[in-house]
């Protein structure tokens, strides 16, 4: 069921322990209700993924996944035709004597049978529910710019034209995510098309929610200067700064060491969860010396 308010929205995804702040729950809300893609864009480990992850568990609905990465194509992407299978089906044509019309043998193996389906077109073709699936394109700025421009009647028209076959319409639009960690720009014409988002780090009430939902059994003390910690961390200049992920990745190993407080050695030792950079880190180690 798609929510009737940002209010519900809020509700719906703190069911499956997602807290969004109320600009992307507005976000959120318009695209359910406007059939319009939602385009989230910002820093790694900030949630953009899970979003969508989190949508189809709570519309009870698919999710349909297409991580994109650099020379990804329609073949990969939309749908390729079954060439061993083709060739094969036509071998068995000939060896039976069959004498059939070329056009025919064509229609036969440009069919249904020989088409490999790949996420874009499985989130466009008919189904039987009625329910639309979440369509998650995740990454795409790790694609290149030639992709993005077939991606743009897909979002325009929710369509995709098959030369050999025809064009595939969706009778209920997917439910479109687009995420990106804009290691690139992505181009404007397909930002039109979508409701755009920036998502930021949480502030500490929303992170520490967070991080005592996804870790019942965390100690409130603990909590609360992980939480702290990770947010004085976020305003260092360092190259990567940590997401919500890496909060609670570090929650976790401090757990494994049966760490009730933070201790300086304690944030020294461990402080790889967090920063992934070595030249980070020595900064860091230094500054608090
Ligand atoms: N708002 C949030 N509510 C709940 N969990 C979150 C939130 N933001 C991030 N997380 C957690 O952080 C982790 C990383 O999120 P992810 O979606 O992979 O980040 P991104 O795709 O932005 O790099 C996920 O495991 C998710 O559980
Ligand atoms: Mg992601």
């Amino acid at each position: 069921m798609i929510p009737d308010s940002i209010e519900n929205t809020i509700k719906m995804l703190a069911q499956e322990d997602y807290i969004v702040d109320r600009s992307l729950a507005t976000a959120v809300f318009l695209s359910l209700k406007m059939k319009k893609p939602l385009f989230l864009e910002g820093e790694a480990g900030v949630g953009k993924t899970e979003i969508a992850k989190v949508l189809a568990k709570v519309l009870g609905t698919e999710l349909i996944r297409l991580q994109c990465y650099e020379g990804l194509d329609m073949s990969s992407a939309a749908y390729e035709w079954n060439y061993p299978r083709q060739i094969l089906e036509i071998r068995l044509h000939e060896s039976n004597g069959q004498i059939k019309k070329n056009n025919v043998v064509e229609e036969e193996i440009f069919g249904d049978k020989f088409l490999i389906k790949r996420p874009l077109l499985r989130a466009l073709e008919h189904n039987p529910t009625g329910q639309p699936p979440v369509l998650l394109i995740d990454e795409l700025d790790r694609s290149d710019e030639p992709f993005e421009a077939f991606l743009l009647e897909i979002l325009s028209d929710f369509q995709i034209t098959i030369p050999e076959m025809g064009t595939v319409k969706a009778d209920v639009p997917p439910i479109v995510v687009i995420t990106s960690n804009r290691t690139r720009e992505i181009h404007d014409a397909v930002k039109r098309r979508c409701l755009y988002h920036w998502v930021s780090y949480p502030d500490f009430a929303r992170e520490l929610d967070i991080l005592k939902r996804k870790i019942g059994d965390i100690n409130n003390k603990l909590a609360e200067q992980i939480v702290e910690h990770v947010q004085v961390l976020r305003n260092e200049n360092v190259f990567k700064k940590p997401g919500t992920a890496e909060t609670l990745d570090w929650a976790k190993a401090l757990q494994v060491l049966s760490q009730t407080e933070l201790s300086p050695s304690v944030i020294e030792s461990t402080l790889g969860v967090l920063l992934k950079y070595q030249d980070d880190i020595d900064k860091i180690l230094t500054s608090n010396k």
